[in-house]
């Protein structure tokens, strides 16, 4: 047999509360005694909301000026560590993160925010948060667990969608994880929450709003080479950002830049689907003042 189709999926376990599997655990001791710098970037997500589009953003705003070399032989995920992961063949997150050369480090997590380091607030590092709406969220997500054999298996849609409104996926609810940075926004300030939403209709003003949290004076026109550099399309073909270097993901299942759309959830729920889900998260985000879009 082929090498993806012996990998062994693993299977969800509460950790502190959180569907979590071992690549994500294994290293706790090590993640929680991280060491955030005050310059560091955190970029928080919760799985398929836009992480390595705004990682790819801000790789550029802060390094374009390093070269092609780096843009052309460095896959993403080996210049924005992804922190609590630990996979076969790589050094942890946290080696590659205290590896970093260069600075500001830019740093990748899914944790939800009662888990992050402590480390990020004692030092007040940046935050910058994507969230995106929860229907093509689910959407995606199943996606990438059907290809990504390092995952849970989904089973098939209506199952996932059943998992996904348990709070049952890796990482926990979304619910939980898109409301818990918006409430810590209230108390800390230096976090960017951004809408994938807002991305998809208009990425260079969401490229400028994040030049201006990060205090950097880029200029017109290098915004917009940014702009077109991070576009769909390029960073599909792009080998350095479309993850077709990892082993694990199966690309004849569905490639890793899926759409990159806003409503794509309309191809995949029911009418009945639809209608409990909207029950549900009715309940679910009733305490929050935060607003998305599932559809622009
Ligand atoms: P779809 O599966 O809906 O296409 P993450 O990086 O957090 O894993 O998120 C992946 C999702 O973001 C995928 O969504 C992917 O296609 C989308 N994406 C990645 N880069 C994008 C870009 N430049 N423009 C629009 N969507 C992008």
């Amino acid at each position: 047999p082929d090498f993806l189709s012996s990998i062994t999926r693993p299977e969800v376990y509460d950790f502190e509360g959180v569907s979590m599997i071992p690549c994500f655990t294994m290293n706790w001791v090590n993640i929680q005694k991280f060491q955030a710098r005050p310059d560091d970037i955190l970029i928080a997500t919760y799985p398929k909301a836009g992480t390595t589009w705004v990682s790819y953003i801000l790789e550029l705003l802060f390094f374009s000026k390093l070269g092609a070399e780096r843009q052309k032989t460095m896959p993403i995920y080996m210049r924005v560590p992804f922190l609590e992961g630990i996979f076969p063949g790589l050094p942890t997150g946290v080696e590659l993160a205290d590896q970093l050369p260069t600075s500001p480090r830019l740093i990748k997590t899914h944790l939800p925010v009662q888990l992050v380091p402590k480390s990020f607030w004692e030092q007040n590092s940046r935050v910058v948060y994507v969230a995106r709406n929860a229907k093509d969220n689910a959407v995606s997500y199943f996606h990438f667990d059907r290809m990504n054999k390092g995952q849970p298996d989904p089973i098939d849609w209506s199952t996932d969608l059943q998992k996904f409104m348990d709070g049952k996926k890796v990482f926990g609810p979304w619910y939980d994880h898109v409301c818990g940075y918006w409430e810590k926004k209230q108390t800390y300030s230096n976090i960017h929450y951004m809408f994938f939403e807002d991305m998809v209709e208009d990425t260079g003003r969401e490229v400028e709003h994040l030049c201006s949290f990060l205090g950097l004076s880029t200029p017109i026109e290098e915004r917009e080479r940014i702009t077109k550099g991070t576009h769909f399309d390029t960073m599909k073909l792009n080998n350095m950002t479309n993850y077709s270097t990892v082993p694990v993901m199966d690309f004849n299942v569905s490639p890793f830049m899926r759409k990159g759309k806003v409503g794509d959830w309309k191809n995949h729920f029911t009418v009945a689907q639809n209608e409990r889900f909207d029950e549900h998260y009715k309940q679910r985000m009733k305490n929050t003042t935060l607003q998305f879009r599932t559809q622009i």
